[in-house]
């Protein structure tokens, strides 16, 4: 074969070759750049090439040199790359995220924790809208008109012409457990997450909105026991099989009798200390038997029925476990304090 014959097929097999392993792409190395290679070969009798056509051979034997060269440089690049991907493959927006730069959030993860401990005893999840009308946040729960309790929770109402004060930001999910006794069929076991608004001025013990859990239970014959033995149930699950808890004579109009509870204090066992200001317990949630004339306004005969509600916010219960003492720190999505749950 003529040397100008043969440098053009070794030509056209290194512009086409893929070298796909270190192995693969070393052996082509030494056949064509070892010592007894082909390229010392051709370099050897391009001296015996007659001086009118050696600038030409010489030339297509330096092209082929690049060429060889590159064809081993792009596959140890290739080799070096993880699963040896080519660059327009390696940015894949379509991948899974790295399961450890995210996780759950801390308010998430309390949540989903008392769906499971009330999911254990029959509780399902309802939801509502968190923009919702006077009825089902006030009304329909027993707040009249000049109730003074309306004050207890400062509202925030959006505003439209026509009908002013009528639509609202949720000030509690109670208004889902009206929503649940107006379209669920009796008897009702429900938790009604989410989040709830006030109208308070943000700082390190209160915020303009929170997290909710509230519940409720309709059905014939619930009593107070009930209430109490599944609220003892909760804590214990919630912290710890020795928790003790404490229900305090309380009011609220949709509830009567109505209750705060507190558990011993997490911190300091019951003997006091900053925390539960020395008292030796910690207020976790409200709760109470439910008002009959608020079972009258879903429709239900309260002669048949009664039933016990509670809501309980879900930064109080995160602050006990996590001790988290700036509620807003729940809100900021700043990963120095996410990534410590
Ligand atoms: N809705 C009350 C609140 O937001 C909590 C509560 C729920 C109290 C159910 C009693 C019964 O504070």
């Amino acid at each position: 074969m003529q040397l100008k014959e043969r440098i053009e097929n070794l030509l056209e097999e290194a512009r086409k070759i893929r070298l796909q392993t270190t192995e693969e792409a070393e052996q082509y190395r030494i056949r064509l750049l070892g010592r007894k290679g082909e390229m010392n070969e051709l370099f050897e009798e391009f001296k015996n090439v007659e001086p009118a056509a050696k600038k030409e051979i010489g030339q297509a034997l330096n092209q082929l040199k690049n060429a060889i060269q590159a064809a081993i440089l792009q596959a140890k690049e290739q080799c070096s790359r993880p699963e040896g991907r080519q660059p327009a493959d390696m940015l894949d927006l379509s991948r899974p995220a790295d399961e450890r730069t995210g996780h759950r959030h801390p308010l998430s993860q309390i949540r989903e924790e008392i769906f499971r401990i009330f999911g254990k005893i029959g509780f399902d999840i309802s939801d509502g809208p968190e923009i919702e009308d006077d009825w089902h946040v006030f009304t329909a729960l027993n707040f009249s008109a000049d109730h003074p309790a309306r004050d207890m929770q400062d509202t925030f109402f959006v505003e439209r012409s026509g009908s002013p004060k009528d639509v609202l930001l949720r000030t509690h999910t109670s208004s889902v457990q009206i929503r649940s006794m107006l379209s669920q069929p009796l008897p009702i076991r429900t938790l009604c997450p989410g989040r709830v608004y006030r109208n308070e001025v943000v700082s390190a013990r209160a915020h303009c909105f929170f997290h909710q859990v509230e519940g409720l239970y309709v059905d014939k014959n619930v009593s107070f026991a009930d209430l109490h033995d599944t609220l003892l149930y909760f804590a214990r699950e919630m912290f710890g099989s020795d928790t003790r808890i404490r229900l305090r004579p309380s009011y609220f109009p949709f509830t009567e009798p109505s209750a705060e509870m507190d558990i011993a204090c997490t911190i300091c066992a019951g003997n006091g200390c900053s925390l539960c200001k020395h008292t030796g317990w910690v207020e976790i949630l409200g709760c109470g038997m439910v008002d009959p004339a608020v079972l009258e306004n879903c429709g239900i005969d309260p002669g048949q029925y009664s039933g016990f509600a509670f809501g309980m916010g879900v930064e109080r219960i995160a602050n006990l476990l996590y001790r988290v003492n700036d509620l807003r720190l729940f809100s900021e999505n700043d990963r120095r304090f996410l990534a410590q749950f």
